[in-house]
């Protein structure tokens, strides 16, 4: 890069707040030459609330990790067949169970990806990130929804019904501009789809008013409709798997974790039947199982007779080995003494949650090899917990049941606003509306902050900040499209010193005009396929 003198505009002197966050940034697992891709940290914030109404920043994703049980999404990476940009460079950086549908797609068996959009403003270049996952599921064979919670917007957000018709009309012209195929997935607005409402209600059976508001900090003033658009969330998630159960993948922002979890919980709660392992005639929690487990396996250094190791041997081997004043330690030893003499055994067990006296007849009746029956559970000996799952869930749905997989997800990071802190809807220089005139895109890929230094001798000298740069941000989230050699060039000739914040913000507001003028003519051609989708673009409501 020639021609500039001093390194323009490093950006971060005159705003209000940095561009980063002091450094608490997830470095992960890979190799320094590696594009980075996490400037998606928000400025100043330092907690990690998941508020789905909230300001969604997340200032540190590993917290994600150890407070919420996020998993990082590298671990399944090998296990992607032909995983997207997004996946390969770190802006998807978590999951929760997203395996099943990685073998789904793999093998070619039946998946879903579902993911739903709030119309309260203009799609900007963060939709695109869950309009292209989405969009990538569906070309690798999985069942398609996008929906837009216009329910949610009226009630949670105050919008009237004209401005969420033609904010919802825009998400899907971008969606569909995208390469999103309206014919083989599905579209719907939650207002208007009777089978996702009949699911809602019947979930809400599942879920109580407290338990909403320990989870999303619900009061007495909260509003009735606003509870009600919780649930619709929860019938939005499940709805693929309502015909037969199948993976399925819910794309979004972290800050839509709570909903996901209440998800699976809510898809489990409406089991007929729960699997569990268990060693004994007894009832334990997964804590003192462990322990169970523990002493299970070790049998051989305690057990008189170790192919029949007896409850209060465990229990006495527990004690010495374990530290007893661990509550669950304590209980699991309670348990066994309790058993005394009774063998312990590795089994599957079959758990009544809410099946009908005939339900747990033909469970009973379906179960291969040794069995053994009690009043409200069945243990099988002969069976692999796989197989067990399998068979619960076919008994169930056999009798018309849901049979529910726990729903799966995958989490991007949020971008960083162009001009520092978070991006946001609310202030127009900050992001960049699929809608922008490109040349306003241009302009304001132009007067973006960046992770420059002050001078371009220092530029050349130490390199620029590409982890801290909303402009870097843009090639590797956007840009650079599927183009790996490309991110990488721009990473290395920045924090090498070889690029210019000048030169390179010129190049990164060219493609942006490239796209959004691309974007924009792409809209237009498939406006015609989106009037003749399977969706009702304006709503009769009132209020
Ligand atoms: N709550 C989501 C948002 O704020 C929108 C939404 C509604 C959604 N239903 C969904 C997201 C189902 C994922 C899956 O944007
Ligand atoms: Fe500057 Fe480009 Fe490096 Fe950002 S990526 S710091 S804009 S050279």
């Amino acid at each position: 890069m020639t021609g500039n003198e001093t390194c323009e505009d490093a950006g971060r002197d005159g705003g209000e707040e940095p561009a980063t966050d002091g450094g608490e940034r997830t470095t992960g697992s890979r190799a320094s030459s590696e594009p980075r891709s996490d400037g998606g940290a928000a400025a100043g914030a330092d907690d990690v609330a998941l508020d789905p109404w909230g300001s969604s920043t997340v200032s540190d994703y590993r917290k994600l990790f150890a407070e919420f049980g996020i998993e990082e999404f590298d671990e399944v990476l090998a296990e992607v067949p032909e995983p997207h940009y997004l996946m390969r460079r770190g802006v998807i950086f978590g999951h929760r169970d997203y395996r099943p549908v990685a073998e789904a797609l793999r093998e070619g068996e039946d998946a879903a990806v579902l993911s739903g959009f709030m119309p309260t403003g203009d799609p900007h270049i963060g939709h695109k990130l869950v309009f292209d996952e989405i969009i990538w599921h569906q070309e690798r064979g999985a069942d398609a929804y996008a929906l837009i919670a216009d329910l949610e917007a009226h009630s949670a957000r105050g919008l009237s019904w004209e401005e969420i018709d033609e904010h919802g009309r825009n998400y899907l012209l971008s969606l569909l501009a995208l390469g999103f195929d309206p014919e083989e997935g599905t579209l719907y607005r939650q207002s208007t789809n009777r089978e996702v409402q009949d699911l809602a209600f019947e979930l809400g059976i599942e879920a109580n008013v407290s338990e909403l508001g320990s989870i999303y900090g619900f009061d007495g003033e909260t509003d009735v409709s606003h509870m009600q658009s919780v649930v619709t969330q929860m019938a939005d998630i499940l709805y693929p798997q309502l015909e037969r159960p199948k993976p399925t993948v819910i794309p979004v922002g972290p800050d839509q974790d709570p909903h996901v979890r209440l998800a699976r919980d809510l898809a489990s709660r409406m089991r007929t039947f729960g699997v569990t392992t268990a060693y004994a005639s007894f009832e334990a929690t997964e804590a003192e199982l462990e322990h169970v487990g523990d002493a299970y396996e070790s049998r051989e250094a305690y057990a008189e007779d170790p192919d029949q190791p007896r409850c209060g041997e465990a229990a006495e081997w527990l004690r010495e080995e374990r530290d007893a004043s661990d509550p669950d330690v304590e209980s699991a030893i309670t348990k066994l003494e309790n058993a005394g003499m009774e063998p312990l055994r590795p089994r599957t067990r079959f758990l009544d949650r809410r099946a009908t006296d005939e339900a747990f007849e033909a469970l009973i009746d379906a179960i291969e090899g040794e069995k053994r029956v009690f009043e409200e559970h069945v243990d099988a000996f002969d069976l692999d917990r796989e197989t067990a799952d399998e068979l619960a869930r076919e008994v169930e749905v056999d009798r018309g049941g849901y049979g529910f997989l726990a729903p799966s997800s995958i989490y991007h990071r949020f971008m960083t606003g162009l001009t520092g802190g978070k991006m946001s809807s609310s202030i127009p220089a900050s992001h960049i509306s699929l809608l922008d005139d490109p040349e306003e895109g241009y302009e304001k890929v132009k007067s973006a902050t960046t992770g420059g230094r002050e001078t371009a001798e220092k530029q050349r000298e130490l390199g620029g900040r590409a982890d801290e740069c909303p402009v870097y941000e843009l090639y590797a989230y956007l840009l650079a499209g599927d183009d790996d050699e490309f991110a990488k060039r721009v990473y290395d000739e920045c924090v090498g010193g070889d690029r210019l914040c000048g030169d390179c913000k010129e190049q990164a507001a060219r493609l942006m005009k490239e796209f959004l003028a691309d974007h924009q003519e792409k809209r237009e051609e498939v406006a015609d396929l989106l009037d003749a989708a399977d969706i009702e673009l304006e709503s009769p409501r009132r209020g």
